[in-house]
């Protein structure tokens, strides 16, 4: 059910002018926008003239309730407003409230599987209270929880269960079941008399800090949590929208992120009074010759323009992995900065000696570095030892050099190094997840071509433009696996910028993707991508963060991919290009692999023959013309990527496993044992590696059954050379076939490095040139989206707002 409502604000309160209640029957990314649009036009009124969006978090559906959320995020978001986030349920008790209903009522909503959403509310003429927090349970249990309480039931379990509740009251009209925007206008309404900032206060209701209420884990976590034994987690059930419901609704946004960041390890918190001997206790232990006392640190915290974060870990290894209350965690490592006349100067960084090399350094100054900024700073100095050269690497890889030296500066004479520059944001966190920069990766890879092509244009333009960037300007989004990621293209092709943030750690203890925690994490995840996007394109071209309404245009990968990780992008986009009035453009992610050759040779033209290997997708392609695909042949099962993968997973070496197989497989002899070369001679170019990976997993059984040790290396080279010969061979006979002069991969395998060679000198012997794209555009990232999107503008093809993501694409007719 799609549910909306338009409403104006006045000094007496919210008042609704027109609501509607649309079946969308799974279809609501179809239909969200476009009715929207539509009953805004009917009444007369303009897209920027909307101040707030109110959106129902759940519980209910998943994918509804991330369609409307990350639709609302992009509304929200690009029209810089506030996005209220309210509880689905309390929007149904406020419904049934305002139309007139007091009274004990109990909402019962549709969980699926045989399960329901009970919650209980008092309604009164002044309000409505809620009796209990959000919780799933089997329909029947809450039946009996609610057994002879004779209450007023409403909510569309009931359509499923009225037999089950009809010994707890009896039913509202059917007309109350729905959320509507009424009761949703209303519960935003009562949440700000109730305290909370006005429903207008974009500062105050950030779009990324709303998240869907979700009452269940992830099937994969729950059985994790089972296998491990582990509590319930305390900050999943939320019964927060009481009051001051969209406040309470951001803050469990950040507790949660926070406690993600526990579970990955290291947790970051401003500092406070009760950790300052602790970090007294490190300075002592880690700064020869001149740490600054407990007094000293401890005067540091009322003083002015002073930013002070420590980073805290579990003590000990083994706690690492599960929820550490955050008073429990010790602190490893601190740094503070004074800012003074739009200079953050950094005053001191350290980390205890076993916590080093985890990047707690880098990421304590990009937090004082955020801060810093607040406080209107644009520039970071800092003085170094002169002999402290992995501080000084650090400080370089944040983009400081080294200036002048100030000579025994220290008590024990040793000279100071300066180093200075920019800010030291280039990479932040967006839901629990760091980001990124893949322009500064290509540069940083020495990658001379796909540097130059991706960010020598853009200095030029910083450098010495005055007419602006050439346009269009085009923001695209990518979110169709586990990774989050925006980019910003100008006219030339020139990426201003292109951020990731890797969902992988999340992932990795299930051994793959588990969708529903792709989706998850794209949810929370792309705010905080597109901001940071945006502020890297504008800090490219000289200025402040570029404005959605600088734009050209919003594009996103449409398909192929994981439903439930491709819609939050498709809403998301759609909504932002709505709220913008801007053409909205669907990409083929396939298509975006195939693009991001482009990076590693700018002058890249068809016809040529291209290898799209990863995770999903193992395809020989004919690129008569960009956008004139011809598939030559594709895996009959597994994707390389997923073989890979399965191979690790059977030798115990986590996840993903391309990675990992191909460096050990550096160490081994690719010869030593003889796997299937499955579908060599097949006379098509289609490929198995089914096959290949029950072999290895056989081979390694009965190598474990006779107790030999396995030797790994060459596990992993043998299967790596049996993948390698197979592709090399179909890829000269598709190049044969059809004559084209010029080879290109992609996809997250295209970073084998013994695939990269092998078809080096393959090609070379045959005079085709091939073209590679560089390391860091191999596996998905939004830059690749970007540089189709630009052609798809050029050509005028747009796509409308009823636009749906697509698990599966065809290629060969990619829109
Ligand atoms: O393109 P991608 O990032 O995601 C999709 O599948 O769409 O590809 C990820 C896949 C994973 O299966 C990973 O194991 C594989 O690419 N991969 C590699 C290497 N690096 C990543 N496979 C072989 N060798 C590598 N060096």
């Amino acid at each position: 059910m799609v549910t909306l409502g338009v409403a104006r604000i006045s000094d007496q309160g919210l008042h609704l002018i027109d609501q509607q209640l649309v079946a969308a029957r799974r279809a609501s990314n179809t239909q969200l926008l476009p009715r929207l649009s539509a009953l805004l036009d009917q009444l007369g009124i303009e897209r920027h003239q909307v101040g707030s969006v109110v959106v129902g978090r759940g519980p209910g559906s998943f994918t509804g309730v991330r369609i409307a959320l990350a639709t609302a995020k992009g509304m929200a978001q690009a029209a810089g407003c506030a996005l209220v986030g309210v509880s689905t349920l309390d929007a149904i008790a406020f419904n049934a409230q305002i139309s007139g209903v007091r009274g004990e009522v109990g909402v019962v909503a549709d969980a699926m599987r045989g399960e329901v959403y009970p919650v209980r509310y008092r309604l009164t003429d002044q309000g409505v209270e809620r009796c209990e927090a959000d919780a799933v349970l089997k329909a029947p249990a809450a039946a009996e929880r609610w057994r002879d309480a004779g209450l007023q039931l409403t909510g569309d379990g009931l359509a499923k269960h009225a037999a089950l509740f009809s010994a707890c009251g009896a039913p509202l009209p059917r007309e109350l079941w729905n959320a509507t925007g009424a009761g949703l206008v209303a519960c935003a309404e009562a949440a700000w008399r109730g305290g909370g900032a006005h429903p207008f206060d974009a500062r105050a209701h950030r779009p990324g800090a709303v998240l869907p209420v979700y009452t269940r884990l992830s099937d994969a976590e729950e059985a994790e949590r089972a296998r491990l034994a582990m509590p319930a987690p305390r900050n999943l059930v939320s019964g927060v929208q009481s009051a001051s419901g969209a406040r309470a609704g951001s803050m469990h946004a950040r507790a949660a992120i926070d406690a993600r960041q526990a579970v990955s390890g290291v947790a970051y918190r401003p500092l406070d009074a009760d950790r300052v001997s602790s970090v007294a206790a490190i300075e002592a232990a880690v700064m020869s010759g001149d740490p600054w006392s407990e007094p000293m640190l401890a005067s540091e915290l009322s003083a002015a323009g002073r930013v002070w974060w420590v980073a805290l870990a579990p003590e000990g290894a083994d706690a690492a992995g599960e929820s550490v209350p955050l008073d429990d965690l010790r602190v490893v490592g601190y740094a503070g900065c004074l800012v003074v006349d739009g200079e953050m100067q950094v005053l001191r960084v350290g980390v205890s000696p076993d916590m080093r090399r985890h990047g707690i350094a880098r990421e304590l100054l990009e937090r004082c570095a955020r801060d810093a900024r607040d406080l209107g700073a644009a520039r970071c100095s800092l003085e170094v030892r002169a002999g402290n050269a992995s501080a000084q690497g650090l400080y370089r890889s944040l983009g400081l050099q080294a200036g002048g030296v100030r000579p025994r500066y220290y008590a024990d004479g040793e000279d100071a190094l300066i180093m200075a520059g920019p800010l030291p944001i280039g990479a932040h966190r967006a839901g629990g997840m760091s980001l990124r920069d893949q322009v500064s990766a290509a540069a940083a890879n020495g990658d001379p071509d796909a540097a130059a092509s991706v960010v020598g244009n853009a200095r030029s333009m910083a450098a010495g433009s005055v007419e602006g960037p050439v346009r269009p300007l085009i923001l695209a989004i990518e979110s169709s696996c586990d990774e989050t990621g925006a980019a910003v293209i100008d006219g030339e092709g020139t990426l201003l910028a292109d951020v990731v943030a890797s969902q992988v750690d999340f992932h990795a203890r299930f051994g793959g993707v588990v969708p529903e925690i792709a989706s998850r994490k794209h949810v929370e995840a792309i705010c905080g991508v597109c901001e940071e996007c945006l502020e890297q394109a504008g800090a490219r071209l000289g200025q402040g963060p570029l404005a959605w309404a600088d734009l050209d245009a919003v594009a996103v990968t449409y398909a192929p991919g994981l439903m439930g990780a491709l819609v939050v992008g498709v809403a998301f986009a759609k909504g932002a290009a709505w709220a913008q009035g801007l053409p909205f453009i669907g990409v083929n992610h396939l298509e975006g692999h195939l693009h991001a050759n482009k990076l590693g040779a700018a002058d890249l033209r068809p016809p040529l023959v291209a290898s799209l290997v990863s995770g999903g997708n193992t395809l020989l392609v004919e690129v008569r013309d960009w956008g004139d695909y011809r598939v030559l042949g594709e895996t009959i099962d597994d994707a390389v990527g997923e073989a890979f993968d399965k191979v690790a997973k059977a030798l115990g070496l986590g996840y993903p496993g391309g990675p990992v197989i191909s460096r050990l497989a550096a160490q081994g002899n690719p010869d030593a044992i003889a796997f299937p070369r499955a579908m060599l001679h097949s006379g098509n170019l289609d490929f198995s590696l089914s096959g290949l990976k029950t072999a290895v997993t056989s081979y390694i059984g009965k190598e474990r059954e006779v107790g030999r040790p396995l030797n790994v290396p060459d596990i992993a080279a043998s299967f790596q050379q049996a993948v390698i010969d197979v592709q090399v061979a179909k890829a000269l006979r598709a190049l044969e076939e059809t004559g084209a002069t010029t080879f290109c991969l992609g996809g997250g395998v295209a970073a084998n490095p013994a695939l990269r060679a092998a078809y080096q000198q393959a090609c070379d012997q045959r005079g085709v040139r091939l073209v590679l794209p560089p390391l860091s555009a191999c596996g998905d990232h939004a830059g690749m989206i970007a540089l189709v999107a630009l052609e798809r503008f050029r050509q005028g093809r747009f796509f409308g707002l009823d636009a749906d993501a697509q698990a599966r694409c065809d290629l060969e007719r990619p829109y």
